[in-house]
């Protein structure tokens, strides 16, 4: 089946799988149980993790148009670096309870978690380094590697 852009540009495989990957991340949908504990942690995380997606998601959008713009990619990157810092400090110790869609694995295995989260701090370290320095193949190669920490970091500590 040949995949094509408006553009006329063959879609490529890695393209192509952005249309179904960032869908994906959304899975979790939207908790249908109120928070309703003081300073609503769980919530709170939700609403990073969702900013977070909402400023990851367009720099797929770019690259799957094919209308890569180096000034753009770098902008969308920095806003992406303010939001990802957010959810981390509302994982209390007490917070597993509905709406959260998380695992008692974050609170079991405290150093694995940790490990994810510091693996997605330094995909998207050099992903923004590639971003600022202009540099459109090694963008979208990290892109993707940042895309693989969040997908594994859910794999294990996020129910379907
Ligand atoms: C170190 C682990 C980890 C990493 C890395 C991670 N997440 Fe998550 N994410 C979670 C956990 C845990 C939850 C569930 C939070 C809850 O419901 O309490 C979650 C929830 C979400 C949700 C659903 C929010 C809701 O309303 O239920 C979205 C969207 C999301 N993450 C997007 C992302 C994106 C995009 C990335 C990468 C750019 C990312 N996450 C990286 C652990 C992670």
């Amino acid at each position: 089946m040949a995949v094509l852009l408006t553009s006329g540009f063959p879609m490529t495989r890695k393209m192509l799988s952005l249309l179904v990957l960032v869908p994906a991340l959304l899975l979790a949908g939207c908790g249908e149980v109120e928070d309703t504990r003081p300073g609503q942690p769980v919530k709170t995380r939700q609403e990073a993790f969702k900013d977070l997606l909402r400023s990851f998601e367009p720099m797929s959008k770019m690259m799957k148009e094919g209308r890569y713009d180096a000034d753009e990619f770098a902008r969308m990157s920095t806003d992406f670096m303010a939001k990802r810092n957010a959810p981390w400090s509302h994982f209390g110790s007490d917070t597993n309870y509905p709406p959260s869609k998380a695992k008692p694995e974050v609170w079991q295995d405290v150093a694995a978690f940790e490990r994810a989260k510091q693996d997605f701090f330094a995909s998207s370290d050099a992903l923004n380094a590639a971003a600022q320095a202009r540099d459109k193949t090694r963008g979208e190669n990290l892109y993707f590697r940042v895309y693989d920490t969040c997908k594994s970091c859910h794999d294990s500590f996020r129910h379907r």
